[in-house]
C-alpha cells in the first residue's frame, strides 16, 4: 500500500522525506491557505522535493474554469495530480483531463456510486473520505470495502485512495481490505511507527548494552 502525507507544509513534508515511506503528497484549498503561500509555489516546492504524484486542488465549480485550473496546476511539474471535486463538473473536468494524459483524483467522495463515476470518468485515483463519514456516524471503512469490491469486478485501473484518516487503526484497516493508497497527516504517520513497548525495549536492550563495554563500530 502506498503512503501519501496530507499536507502542505513544506517544512513538514521535507523533514519526513527522507524516511523513504512517502510515496506522494494531497494537499487541498484549506490545506494551502493554512501553508500562507500562493498554490502555484506552494505545489512547486513540493515537487522539487517529492517524485511521487503531488495532488493540487482546482477551486472552480464550473467545467470551463475547472479545466482551465486543471491544466496550469498540470503545469507547474510533471508530478502534479489536478484534484477536483466529485460533482458534474468535476467528473467532466476528469474526463477531459485524463483523455489528455493528465493524472487527475477525484476527491470528496463519499459513497460507491460516486467513486464508480470517478473510475468511468478516468480517475487516476479516487478519494472517499472515511474520518468525515465515521464523524456522522457512518461507515467510513465499510464504503472502502465497497469500492474495492465495485472496482475489482471491473478491473478499474482507478486507485483507491483513502482520506481524512484520522487514526492508526484506519490506515490497518484500509490495509486490510486493500486500499492502493492512504494519505495521512503527519501526526498519524508518526504514529505509526511509535509504540511504548518499542522505547522500553530498546531502554532495556542499550542498558544491557552499556554494561558489556562493548562497540560495533
Ligand atoms: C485529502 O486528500 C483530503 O483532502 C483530506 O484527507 C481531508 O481530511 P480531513 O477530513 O481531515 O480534512
Amino acid at each position: 500500500m502506498k503512503i501519501f502525507l496530507d499536507s502542505a507544509d513544506i517544512d513538514e513534508i521535507t523533514a519526513l522525506s527522507d524516511t523513504g515511506f512517502i510515496d506522494g503528497i494531497t494537499t487541498n484549498p484549506s490545506l494551502i491557505a493554512k501553508s500562507g503561500h500562493k498554490i502555484e509555489h506552494r505545489i512547486a516546492e513540493i515537487c522539487a522535493v517529492i517524485d511521487g504524484p503531488v495532488s493540487a486542488e482546482v477551486t472552480a465549480t464550473d467545467y470551463e474554469t475547472m479545466l482551465a485550473e486543471g491544466r496550469k496546476l498540470a503545469a507547474i511539474a510533471p508530478n502534479v495530480t489536478v484534484k477536483v471535486p466529485l460533482t458534474r463538473a468535476g467528473l467532466q473536468t476528469c474526463r477531459t483531463l485524463s483523455d489528455a494524459g493528465t493524472k487527475v483524483n477525484v476527491t470528496l467522495c463519499f459513497t460507491s456510486g460516486q467513486a464508480l463515476l470517478a473510475a468511468k470518468a478516468g480517475a487516476s485515483f479516487i478519494s472517499p473520505f472515511v474520518g468525515r463519514l465515521d464523524d456522522i456516524g457512518q461507515d467510513g471503512m465499510g464504503l472502502i470495502e465497497e469500492i474495492c469490491s465495485i472496482y475489482a469486478n471491473y478491473d478499474y485501473a482507478t486507485e483507491i485512495l483513502v482520506a481524512s484518516v484520522r487514526s492508526t487503526q484506519h490506515v490497518v484497516d484500509a490495509a486490510l481490505v486493500g486500499a492502493d493508497v492512504v494519505t495521512l497527516p503527519p501526526k498519524i504517520l508518526t504514529a505509526l511507527y511509535q509504540h511504548p513497548l518499542t522505547d522500553s525495549g530498546l531502554d532495556a536492550f542499550l542498558q544491557d548494552w552499556a554494561k558489556t563495554g562493548q562497540s560495533i563500530l
